[in-house]
């Protein structure tokens, strides 16, 4: 029993994503984007190309968040997806990704990272400015339904 005043929160652990995870990474993204949800052979498809920055959050055992980074040339990498489920969201697990994949970066000699967001994501949008993130144009018609989205970039 921990004494009062100290709650008992579980820790976050980040690991490499398996393919063993899929099954829950499927359910995560389902259950964050409705219409636009990637499919399991898109996911094993970034598991077999870029596996080492495709990465897990788990409580409790239970994989709850995903985050895919690929590096591209010039030392450039590209947040492909980032997302956490539902009933495990507002406990810094998406920002404890964010931080573990950029020291896993500046270990490559990456030097900056970017990614694409809806104008509306507004929480997505928070947290990446949080973590240093600003936006540098917005893409008309970048999404398939026609919508368009903000680039964002970081130094590393
Ligand atoms: C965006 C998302 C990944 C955030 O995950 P999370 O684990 O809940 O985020 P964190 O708890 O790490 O929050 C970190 C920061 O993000 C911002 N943030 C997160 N959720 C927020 C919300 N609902 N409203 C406002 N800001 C929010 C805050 O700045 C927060 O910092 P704080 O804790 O000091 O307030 C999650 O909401 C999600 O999965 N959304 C659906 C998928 C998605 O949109 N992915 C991004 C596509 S570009």
């Amino acid at each position: 029993m921990p004494p009062s005043g100290f709650s008992s929160s579980s820790p976050i652990r980040i690991r490499r994503a398996g393919r063993a995870d899929l099954s829950a990474i499927l359910r995560i993204e389902r259950a964050s984007f409705t219409d636009e949800a990637w499919d399991r052979e898109l996911f094993a498809a970034y598991l077999h190309d870029h596996p080492e920055l495709f990465i897990v959050a788990t409580l409790d055992g239970r994989v709850v968040g995903y985050m895919i980074t690929c590096v591209a040339r010039h030392r450039v990498a590209e947040i492909a997806s980032i997302a956490v489920h539902p009933e495990s969201r507002g406990r810094r697990i998406a920002r404890t990704m964010l931080l573990h994949t950029a020291i896993r970066l500046r270990v490559r000699g990456v030097r900056s990272w970017w990614l694409m967001v809806r104008p509306v994501n507004t929480p997505a949008i928070r947290l990446y400015r949080a973590a240093g993130f600003r936006r540098q144009a917005m893409v008309r018609g970048y999404y398939h339904d026609g919508g368009s989205a903000w680039r964002m970039a970081a130094a590393l």
